[in-house]
């Protein structure tokens, strides 16, 4: 039973260090604040007004309004949208960025995490 239980708290361990990549890395360490991990999750540390920029910056729907026309927001709402967690939409905008050759840092992933999540994803 011990071994299960070690096993279990080394599982949360390393979704805990899976979720420092967007997470405040401050807030990962302590396992007993797991559920302040799972705020951290929601882009609690991006700002959306600054995410809109960036957006805008990295002309992050050039490719989209190619794929799905108009605004090229309609990515995002599709029915058939990839994204369905926190941690889908890091992975694809890290991808997305990639594509541009733009790295972009964890703030930025927070920014632009927080303006699609509030105005598209709604994700919790
Ligand atoms: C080089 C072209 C390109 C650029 C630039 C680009 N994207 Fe994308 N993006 C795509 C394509 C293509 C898809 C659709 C992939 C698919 O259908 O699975 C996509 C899909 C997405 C999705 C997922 C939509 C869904 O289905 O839920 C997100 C989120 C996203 N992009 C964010 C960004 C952000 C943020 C930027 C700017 C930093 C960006 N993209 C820049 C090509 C691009």
């Amino acid at each position: 039973m011990e071994k299960v239980i070690t096993t279990l708290l080394l599982l949360c361990g390393s979704v805990c260090a899976q979720a420092s990549t967007f997470a405040d890395s401050d807030v990962c360490p302590t396992l007993p604040s797991l559920s302040s991990t799972a705020q951290a999750t929601s882009f609690s540390d991006g700002d959306a007004q600054a995410g809109e920029k960036l957006f805008d910056q990295y002309k992050c729907n050039g490719c989209h309004i190619d794929k799905v026309g108009g605004d090229g927001s309609a990515i995002f709402t599709r029915p058939d949208r990839t994204v369905t967690s926190p941690e889908e939409l890091i992975k694809q905008m890290t991808l997305c960025s990639g594509i541009i050759g733009k790295t972009l840092t964890i703030q930025e992933q927070q920014h632009l995490g927080a303006y699609l999540n509030q105005r598209y994803y709604k994700l919790k």
